[in-house]
């Protein structure tokens, strides 16, 4: 395998079941309690701003992004973000993190979250949110939630209980 062989993607509906079973074989079944796929399981991830890596035919990363909201803010739920053992440390991660960002900028979104490791993703753009700021629904070591600011002050106004954006589209 050569990196010239590895094409990234829009992900598209036919990646599903791949992308399934590589978040399976990256988080397990301890991926259900985290607070992150709790707010995903509030509506669908964004088909046109998530990616995938492929060698061939196979699925071989992913990066999904939903919509999510606090306060008056709105934002993109980065991940899961998973890449298969074999092709690990060889930066599809950093690439799939880098095409979904350059997405969400060129959509005009302001502001990028996740749930990960700063010493991975503050090289890619992310900083530690103050604490306080947010409330997940689930516990969140907060060292770990972390933002991208795509437009500037976009971090300020997100505050509060985070949610699906659909969640508060529909007044629920
Ligand atoms: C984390 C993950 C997405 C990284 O993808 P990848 O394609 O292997 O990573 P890249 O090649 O882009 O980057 C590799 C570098 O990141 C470092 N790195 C990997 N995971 C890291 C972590 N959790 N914290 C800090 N650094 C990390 C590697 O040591 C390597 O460093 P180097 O460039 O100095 O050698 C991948 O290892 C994975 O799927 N892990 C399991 C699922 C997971 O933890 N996802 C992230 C959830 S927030």
């Amino acid at each position: 395998m050569s990196l010239a062989d590895i094409a990234y993607l829009p992900e598209e509906q036919a990646h599903d079941a791949e992308i399934e079973l590589i978040n399976e074989e990256a988080f397990g079944p301890g991926r259900f309690t985290r607070a992150a796929y709790k707010i995903r399981e509030g509506g669908p991830h964004e088909r046109d701003l998530s990616f995938v890596a492929t060698n061939g035919e196979k699925v071989i990363a992913s990066v999904r992004m939903t919509r999510i909201a606090a306060g008056e803010g709105r934002a993109l739920l980065l991940g899961p973000l998973a890449v298969r053992p074999a092709y690990k440390n060889i930066g599809i991660g950093r690439k799939l993190v880098k095409i979904a960002l350059e997405a969400a900028r060129d959509k005009g979104f302001g502001l990028v979250v996740l749930v990960g490791d700063e010493p991975y993703y503050g090289p890619l753009g992310f900083s530690r949110i103050p604490y306080g700021q947010l409330s997940m629904p689930r516990p969140v070591d907060p060292n770990r939630l972390l933002a991208a600011e795509l437009i500037e002050g976009a971090l300020e106004k997100f505050r509060g209980e985070v949610v699906h954006e659909n969640l508060v589209r529909e007044g629920a």
